[in-house]
């Protein structure tokens, strides 16, 4: 298991006011957020739309914290160049809507960025083992992608531990996303996660620091 200090918590700026986004990033990095999650939605893979790589872009003026880009795209290959562009550190694409995972995960490490693969709650997490060398970060959905306030899938506990004894070889992040608050953290740090993303239970509370810090520290 993780110890708190090393568990990351990546609050989802979906979930944010974007009528004041700076003081809602500024509030989240003093809070003690580690990355800021931003997820990019094209009405194809997942029904809403959200924001493109200009979005990112302005983000990146409004904090130094590492940027997580979590593209719910199809064909997220051809995007991967105006994401970097815009200033990203991660770029996570979904294994489901990309046929050519070698390469796309190829061109992100070109790049110099953190390469991250992110599965939906029904695919298995074996899906990887071709390509493990090349990921710097599995994303575990722990909902169904596309909206943020749902609620935790249980049985995404088992894939984080199935993750974990994949990536014998070599450190990885392992990430979960989706229905993360401060009470179902605790089982999949006790798996083996190390980076939350947090939407609503962030950016939803009266108190980011101390759910940022409930959410690090969740024990079973
Ligand atoms: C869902 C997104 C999540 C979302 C999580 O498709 O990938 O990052 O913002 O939101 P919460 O934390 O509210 O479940
Ligand atoms: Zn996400």
């Amino acid at each position: 298991m993780n110890s708190s200090a090393n568990i990351k918590v990546a609050p989802s700026v979906l979930a944010a006011d974007w009528g004041s986004l700076e003081n809602e990033i500024s509030k989240a990095e003093q809070g003690g957020a580690d990355l800021i999650h931003l997820d990019v939605m094209d009405g194809h893979f997942v029904p809403p739309i959200t924001f493109g790589a200009s979005f990112v872009k302005t983000i990146r003026k409004l904090t130094k914290l590492p940027l997580d880009v979590h593209l719910m795209i199809e064909k997220p290959d051809l995007h991967i160049d105006s994401f970097v562009e815009a200033g990203a550190d991660i770029i996570t694409v979904h294994q489901e809507a990309c046929p050519h995972l070698h390469r796309a995960l190829q061109s992100i490490k070109e790049k110099g960025l953190k390469a991250g693969v992110a599965l939906n709650p029904s695919t298995p997490v074996s899906f990887l083992r071709p390509v493990t060398e090349l990921i710097d970060l599995v994303c575990l959905m722990t909902v169904n992608p596309g909206w943020g306030g749902q609620s935790f899938i249980e049985t995404s506990v088992e894939k984080v531990a199935e993750t974990k004894k994949l990536f014998t070889n070599h450190s990885i992040d392992i990430e979960v996303d989706g229905g993360i608050t401060p009470k179902t953290a605790a089982k999949v740090i006790q798996a083996g996660a190390n980076i939350l993303v947090a939407g609503t239970a962030v950016f939803g509370s009266g108190d980011y620091q101390a759910t940022i810090s409930a959410i690090r520290s969740s024990k079973t």
